[in-house]
């Protein structure tokens, strides 16, 4: 499919945005806390610096009415609020905020919004969960800003990849753009962070493999291939001879985005901090999650005094990962339409789900339901596969969630949930049904 024309009225809404933003002496920046929000927020604080124009950045896991809340109390009256990563699915509860608003996102728009601008690939007929991602629309806004914000093409780049979208299309083009200015260089090999490659192996979540997390495994099958060092430095030969041998794991039982996922294109960072681009992705992941978003946002403004505090933590975070995805190994249950696990205390149920999906079974999408406190969390993932046969996870989790007094949305192919405890067998069925419904399956198939 050729977007040239869809991508043309991005950089039209993008324009309107950046329109907006000159207009104001001062931004009021909310964004996710997850690798593609918090690049977002950094091309966005960058850009504005390079503008001169001030801004208060705050990273939030989700938007609600106390992140509303939030703002209200802290912008004044004539600063522009800007959403980013979040904000098209919230019109209602963004309602109450009186002070002009613009919205970068990636998310479906639901509802009518009370932002000036709403830069959202949705509305121009591209689907956000696949072709460009959040920091890419913040980051098509900061060229309109100022043509020399090209160099933050590799923050938009890490937060797609970040959101696990194709780089073809759009995310293609400012690849591309990227490239030719020598912001960012591709080698190939193995998709992952860097590092010496039996640890990297050991700790590393995707690729998913027979062998993560064993050491003794992973020893005896390098020790064959007779590769051992530091990813970077290895030769182009060694290189082949591995990616070729991990090729051969993930014939078996991965769907064609794990293939894409663990082999192909590496992108290198060049203008940033971090060079590798997984590396990137798991620090901000990591400080994300672990309510560190200052690190994170500091890492992508090339601070480099929590960066080797943040490796660590990385490192730590991503091993606590594959524990849980070994742990859900051995909790998995089938319904007739999804595989699902019931859990408690899960640090990384969206990885969870889609390890399974992607890497043991991606005939069916997967639904990882976890307790933590009084809240149960949702985190359900599909394969391009599925969507392509009607799967619409969004929809599936917005209605069973709704269905037992909870709220949930997101994309098609992923998409999470809160419900409240005691509900989860209630809920799991409500999708097993929907999912059977848009996969043209009755219950008895
Ligand atoms: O909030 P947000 O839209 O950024 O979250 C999207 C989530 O969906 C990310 O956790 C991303 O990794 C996940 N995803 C996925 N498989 C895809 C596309 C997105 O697991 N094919
Ligand atoms: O939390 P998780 O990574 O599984 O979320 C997947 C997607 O679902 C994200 O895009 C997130 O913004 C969305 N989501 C939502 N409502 C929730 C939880 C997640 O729209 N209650």
């Amino acid at each position: 499919m050729n977007f040239n024309v869809e991508i043309q009225k991005l950089k039209d809404l993008a324009r309107q945005a950046a329109d907006v933003i000159v207009e104001h002496d001062f931004v009021r920046v909310i964004s996710h806390n997850d690798a593609d929000g918090l690049t977002s927020a950094a091309i966005i604080c960058r850009a504005l610096m390079r503008k001169g124009i001030r801004f208060h950045t705050t990273i939030v896991p989700r938007l609600d009415d106390d992140v509303v809340d939030t703002v209200i109390r802290s912008a004044a009256e004539k600063d522009l609020v800007m959403f980013c990563d979040m904000g098209s699915g919230q019109s209602d509860i963004i309602s109450r905020i009186k002070q002009e608003i613009v919205v970068l996102d990636h998310h479906i728009p639901v509802g009518e919004s009370p932002a000036r601008v709403i830069a959202n690939p949705h509305l121009v007929g591209i689907d956000g969960a696949m072709h460009i991602s959040a920091s890419g629309v913040t980051y098509l806004v900061a060229k309109a800003l100022d043509e020399e914000n090209t160099d933050l093409a590799g923050l938009a780049i890490a937060g797609a990849v970040g959101d696990k979208q194709l780089m073809d299309t759009v995310n293609g083009t400012i690849l591309k753009e990227a490239e030719e200015a020598g912001v960012i260089s591709v080698r190939k090999g193995l998709k992952i962070g860097d590092g010496d490659i039996a640890d990297v192996l050991e700790y590393t979540p995707e690729p998913y493999l027979d062998i993560t997390g064993n050491r003794e495994k992973i020893d005896e099958f390098l020790d064959i291939l007779e590769i051992k060092g530091k990813i970077s430095e290895l030769s182009v030969d060694d290189m082949k001879k591995l990616t070729s041998a991990i090729a051969i794991k993930l014939v078996k039982n991965a769907s064609p985005e794990a293939i894409d996922a663990s082999i192909g294109d590496v992108y290198l960072l060049n203008r940033e901090l971090v060079n590798n681009v997984y590396d990137l992705v798991a620090i901000l992941n990591t400080c994300g999650k672990m309510e560190k978003a200052g690190m994170a946002i500091s890492i992508c403004m090339k601070s480099r005094e929590h960066l080797e505090e943040a490796q660590r933590m990385a490192v730590d975070h991503q091993r606590s990962i594959v524990g849980n995805i070994r742990q859900a190994l051995g909790k998995l249950q089938k319904g007739d339409n999804i595989g699902y696990i019931i859990t408690r205390d899960m640090e990384s149920t969206g990885m969870v789900a889609s390890t399974m999906v992607r890497y043991i079974d991606p005939h069916m999408p997967f639904v990882a339901v976890n307790q933590v406190e009084d809240l149960v969390k949702v985190s359900a993932r599909g394969t391009r596969a599925l969507v392509e046969k009607g799967l619409d996870l969004a929809y599936a989790l917005r209605e069973a969630s709704r269905e037992v007094g909870g709220e949930g949305g997101g994309h098609n192919i992923a998409s999470g949930a809160s419900i409240p405890p005691g509900t989860e067998e209630e809920f799991i069925s409500r999708v097993d049904g929907i999912v059977g419904s848009q996969l043209g399956k009755s219950s008895e198939d």
